[in-house]
């Protein structure tokens, strides 16, 4: 099939969803500091961004970030997609399953050239997995050479520890959520990814959660936490509290990764997921309720 006609077969179940009344569309947007609280706020609290804001929660990035080198804002990717900008459709037709949708995108993914650095060194692109009516999903950084060579994404030491920490921390099943990356393709030698390749792939990761449509959302560690919520703060600091990214609500903690390296900060780790389970209303593993 042509990439036009792909394109124009996804914009018709966007319109579907549209019309099936699944409406919030996240859109990365850099919000003027003067709009937040200059507070910081306790731990717990939930933190919504001004009730005219539409887009995720945005702690403004610091001026450093917002700069960039040419001092344009962080680059947010400006080509045709995402397929959800286009306006309320009228009309009705076969409504599409989220099933349907993610693989459209994952192949409209498989396709992409966006970056240069990323495109020659991959072994495949790596969509997200898992349940695409999720009520959490995990977001982490970026695929590692195990994601790539398999096409899955926290596939290797650090997915395995991610997986304990979502059964044996959680006590949920690793099937019952979604998992994703910030990134869709390996950076060479796992380097951190680029604002530039972030701005680049948020289309992708904004189009997959809105077929999702999370209400709670994990980011797993700094990268994924910035660029979701579009923040320079540490993550350190992000930490303990609520934030907000479109309707869903979001916890931070470290990344797997890190925790393997860490493992002292475990702990630290479970008072996120403890966080997390309390914001989703669930029962924290072991203890008497
Ligand atoms: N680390 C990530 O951030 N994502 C993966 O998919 C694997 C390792």
């Amino acid at each position: 099939m042509a990439t036009g006609d792909i394109h124009r077969k996804i914009l018709q179940r966007f319109e579907a969803l549209y019309r099936a009344g699944i409406r919030v569309w996240p859109r990365p947007q850099v919000v003027e500091p003067s709009r937040f609280p200059a507070s910081e706020p306790s731990a717990g609290t939930v933190i919504s961004p001004p009730s005219h804001q539409t887009g995720p929660m945005a702690q403004p990035l610091g001026q450093e970030a917002l700069a960039g080198r040419a001092g344009s804002q962080v680059p947010i990717a400006t080509e045709p997609m995402p397929m959800h900008r286009r306006a309320c459709p009228t009309g009705q037709g076969n409504e599409p399953s989220r099933e349907d949708l993610l693989r459209e995108l994952a192949e409209q993914v498989a396709a992409c050239q966006r970056c240069p650095a990323l495109v020659p060194y991959r072994t495949q692109t790596v969509f997200g997995m898992g349940n695409p009516r999720a009520e959490l999903a995990f977001i982490g950084e970026a695929p590692g050479a195990d994601e790539d060579r398999l096409g899955k994404p926290f596939v290797g030491r650090a997915g395995q520890l991610l997986t304990d920490m979502i059964t044996r921390g959680m006590g949920m099943r690793r099937e019952e959520v979604y998992i994703c990356n910030i990134l869709r393709c390996r950076p060479p030698n796992n380097r951190t990814p680029t604002a530039e390749e972030a701005g680049n792939c948020r289309p992708w990761l904004d189009a997959t959660l809105s077929v999702i449509q999370p209400r709670y959302i994990c980011c797993l560690g700094a990268t994924a936490a910035k660029y979701l919520l579009q923040t320079d703060q540490p993550i350190g600091r992000l930490r303990g509290k609520v934030w907000e990214y479109g309707a869903a609500k979001v916890v931070c903690t470290y990344h797997p990764a890190f925790l393997l390296r860490s493992p002292n900060m475990k702990k630290e780790a479970w008072e996120d997921l403890k966080l997390l389970l309390r914001t989703m209303g669930r029962p924290i593993p072991g203890r008497a309720s």
